[in-house]
């Protein structure tokens, strides 16, 4: 039975690994992004209402995790889309694009991005744009 369990987990993280690395091989054909979000690419508000929805929604699962490892070379489109059709895990596609754009931001703030004035642009190619990098 605990085999039986944690092969289905495995199937899961190999999906989203797999769903990661597509859009990772869509992305080294796009244009590589030519802003860093360092550059104050989220409104700290906007991190607030993220933060709130997180608690929410994926601390039941994420509590204790701190993404960034996986970052260099990925921009915060592919995180975002990767939440927006993925996660929550057990309510998939259920956030809005508004509120995937909100867990982002938190997400960046959570691992020391500073926050700019401007909220993460609701376009998807902006979104493409922006680099992911750790402070
Ligand atoms: C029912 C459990 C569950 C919930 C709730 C959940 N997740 Fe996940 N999430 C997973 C699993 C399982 C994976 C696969 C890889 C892993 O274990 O980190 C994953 C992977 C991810 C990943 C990509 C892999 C990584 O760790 O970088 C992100 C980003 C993510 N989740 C964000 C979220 C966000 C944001 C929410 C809330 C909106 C959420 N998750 C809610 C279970 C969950």
């Amino acid at each position: 039975m605990q085999r039986e369990l944690s092969s289905s987990r495995c199937v899961r993280v190999l999906l989203i690994a797999c769903t990661l690395g597509v859009s990772t091989t869509i992305a080294a054909q796009a244009p590589a992004p030519t802003r860093s979000v360092k550059d104050g690419v989220y409104a700290a508000a906007q991190a607030r209402r993220g933060g709130a929805l997180f608690e929410e929604k994926c601390t039941n699962c994420h509590a204790l995790r701190i993404w960034g490892q996986e970052w260099p070379g990925k921009s915060v489109f592919e995180v975002y889309d990767m939440i927006r059709n993925f996660m929550p895990e057990d309510n998939p596609g259920s956030l809005s694009p508004q509120q995937t754009r909100d867990v982002v931001a938190y997400i960046l703030q959570a691992n020391k991005i500073p926050a700019g004035k401007k909220e993460l642009p609701a376009v998807d190619d902006e979104l493409k744009d922006l680099r992911l990098e750790l402070p």
